[in-house]
């Protein structure tokens, strides 16, 4: 029989090793319920032993008791700031700089991801946390130990035998954006305040007075620099420092990177900057640090800011500007979107005068009034939208904005079902802004793919009342188009060309096409699937259409009443008739990756992640998050790592970018 205090120590080995291996490397090695047991015997131990229970056992993440206050933490060595530039230039000539300064050629830079968070400093003695600080001031920060050992990321004790006896351990607490979107939806639902963007939910998640509260949001770090070190640990370079963070279990951003000279570092920011909207967390640029501790030393620091290290800012994601009005947009569902007018910001690297404030409800719950100084986000792709109001900025003037009761496109009254956030107009494709936008949706890539049927022409076309439904389309004939402006004979003819073409199509894709309320491509394939044809589809039960994968309850009945609807089941028999067909499929058998399952990691260069699904998904295969003895195949491009080495163990096939375009040459349409 072991005795108690071994196997608690043996125990604890067992469950660091694992959460490290979970929350740091994303790399689980057990099953979750194995690691319950381990963790849970520990507990067990621990409770029959309370006088063995050690601070950094990692049953003790959450345990002090709320404070009142946070106490005062003088930094053994101040925590400086960056100097700051925005162009190729300036980084150029404070390389030049360095280099003339030290006497050299060429100098070997770490460049880092500049995350957007809240600086820490965490002080480990003989491996064991035993304080997190505030940046404060610089020199002075506060001690919020009890909120930072409840991160999961943050080890409480640092893994292996060659651990300095004493290392301040600085870095960077965020909130991912899952954990961030997530909190606010949740926060949304149970009336609690939101927050605006993640930095102030990491700002705020860190001052909260009970651990309790800071344990259940959202956070996680990087660690990029070293505090105060005995002197058991004398690192030649920056890189030696951050491998042995991460040798010791600390996060370590896994897209640092070592290069040599300036314009590897621009070549850096610019990549940097294509992944910044994927990267799962946000950044505002990039730092960069010479790697050589005596180069560091020789340049040494001018008014608190090292000469040795230069910050690159991308554009703001997040900026302020005025609200000058609100428009009501109808969607295609027939949903009110009220849409901000501003006046024009630069934010991320555009500008921008119009923003989302996505429905009613978020303007209340935002208390915006027109004249309003607000908080704009844009990140990505991703459509601008109103994030927050600065009070303190309101003038004297600014309007409540007026909430409209009927729809600005054709005057019904507007209607709100249950507890629905959105407001409707509930027209349908009597209402002309729904019918122009049903018509664009048709005829829109992912669904009849009608080249050269843009909005604008659209717009002409319902306005002059030659199209009503989509199935008019099919009906258009030359002179009919030649009238609009900007048709000539080649136009019209071209676009009666692509109408034509668009007939012949896939089921799916029709389905699609329809517009159905909540019926994306990825539940269109799977009902084509199930149906094989459209008349069985159209005849389902709510029953039947729930056995669908993906077809819940309320998109059962939202097919259901759009095929009860005898307008739009007259759409659908005249597009029948009008020639729009598709191959007839007998549910999964002529389906090329029927039964596989596929995993996408890394990026890829010839499509979007999202088109890569739909392609796979209309080949029969199913798109999985995680590699597993069941997966088929792994499409590996660029920057993968924990799946593709999975992957490797479990020695599935995996395919480059160029592997899979041919592969899906091979198979579509085949
Ligand atoms: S190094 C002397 N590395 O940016 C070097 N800072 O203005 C000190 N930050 O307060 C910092 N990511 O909060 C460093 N990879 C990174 C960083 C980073 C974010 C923040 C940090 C600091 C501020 C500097």
């Amino acid at each position: 029989m072991m005795e108690p205090e071994q196997e608690i120590e043996q125990l604890r080995e067992q469950v660091r090793f694992h959460l490290h291996r979970y929350h740091v490397l994303d790399d689980p090695e057990i099953a979750d319920v194995e690691f319950d047991l381990l963790f849970d015997r520990l507990v067990e131990l621990e409770n029959a032993n309370p006088d063995l229970v050690v601070p950094d056992s990692p049953t003790q993440r959450v345990g002090a008791e709320p404070s009142t206050e946070f106490d005062e933490v003088v930094h053994a060595i101040p925590m400086l700031s960056l100097d700051k530039c925005v162009s190729g230039d300036e980084i150029k000539a404070w390389q030049d700089r360095c280099v003339r300064i030290l006497g050299e050629d060429i100098l070997s830079y770490v460049c880092e991801p500049k995350i957007d968070g809240v600086a820490v400093s965490l002080l480990y003695e003989d491996g064991g946390l035993v304080r997190a600080a505030t940046r404060g001031n610089g020199e002075v920060g506060e001690d919020i130990t009890s909120n930072v050992r409840t991160i999961d990321q943050v080890p409480l004790r640092l893994l292996g035998v060659d651990v300095p006896r004493s290392i301040e351990i600085r870095g960077e607490i965020y909130m991912p954006l899952a954990g961030f979107h997530a909190y606010n939806a949740r926060a949304m639902k149970s009336g609690e305040k939101t927050v605006v963007n993640p930095r102030n939910g990491a700002a705020g998640s860190l001052r909260q007075l009970d651990p309790g509260v800071t344990a259940q949001r959202p956070l996680s770090v990087f660690c990029y620099a070293m505090g105060r070190c005995s002197d058991d640990f004398r690192p030649r370079t920056h890189a030696d420092v951050l491998e042995a963070f991460r040798k010791w279990g600390c996060c370590v951003n896994p897209r640092v990177e070592v290069v040599e000279g300036c314009e590897a570092c621009i070549v850096y920011i610019e990549r940097l900057a294509q992944e910044r909207a994927s990267l799962g967390y946000e950044i505002d640029g990039v730092v960069l640090k010479a790697n050589d501790f005596s180069a560091q030393e020789r340049l040494g620091s001018v008014t608190r800011k090292p000469r040795w290290a230069m910050a690159f800012k991308y554009p703001a994601e997040e900026v302020t500007t005025i609200i000058t009005g609100v428009e009501f947009q109808v969607g295609r569902t027939g949903a009110i979107t009220p849409v901000a007018k501003l006046d024009p910001v630069f934010v991320g690297g555009v500008t921008v005068s119009n923003a989302t404030l996505h429905n009613m409800d978020e303007i209340a719950r935002l208390g915006i009034r027109v004249g309003d100084a607000v908080i704009v986000h844009r990140a990505g792709d991703v459509i601008p939208q109103v994030v927050g109001v600065v009070e303190s900025r309101r003038p004297a003037g600014a309007r409540r904005i007026p909430i409209p009761r009927k729809c600005p496109a054709c005057g019904t009254v507007l209607e709100k079902i249950g507890d629905e956030v959105v407001v409707r107009c509930p027209s349908g494709m009597t209402c002309v802004a729904q019918r122009k936008e049903a018509i664009e949706h048709f005829a829109s890539r992912s669904g009849m793919d009608i080249e050269g049927l843009g909005d604008k022409l659209i717009d002409q076309l319902v306005d002059q009342e030659l199209v009503k439904t989509p199935a008019d389309l099919y009906q258009l004939r030359g002179e009919d188009l030649t009238e609009l402006d900007r048709m000539g004979a080649k136009s019209s003819a071209n676009l009666l060309e692509s109408i034509r073409k668009s007939c012949d199509t896939t089921l799916a894709r029709f389905i699609h096409a329809l517009g159905i309320r909540e019926v994306g491509e990825a539940t269109a394939i799977a009902l084509a699937e199930r149906f094989g044809a459209l008349e069985p589809l159209m005849a389902a039960t709510l029953d039947e259409l729930t056995e669908v994968e993906d077809v819940g309850p309320i998109v059962a009945g939202n097919l259901r009443s759009f095929f009860d609807n005898s307008d739009n089941n007259e759409i659908v028999l005249a597009l029948v008739a009008a020639g729009v067909c598709w191959p007839v499929t007998d549910g999964l058998v002529n389906v090329p990756c029927a039964g596989e399952t596929w995993v996408l990691t890394g990026t890829l260069e010839s499509m979007s992640r999202g088109e890569a699904r739909t392609r796979l998904r209309n080949l029969g295969a199913k798109v999985a998050g995680s590699v597993s003895p069941n997966t088929t195949r792994v499409v590996a491009g660029p920057g993968a790592g924990a799946k593709l080495a999975r992957a490797e163990v479990l020695e599935v096939p995996v395919l480059s970018e160029t592997d899979f375009l041919a592969f899906l040459r091979n198979h579509e349409g085949a």
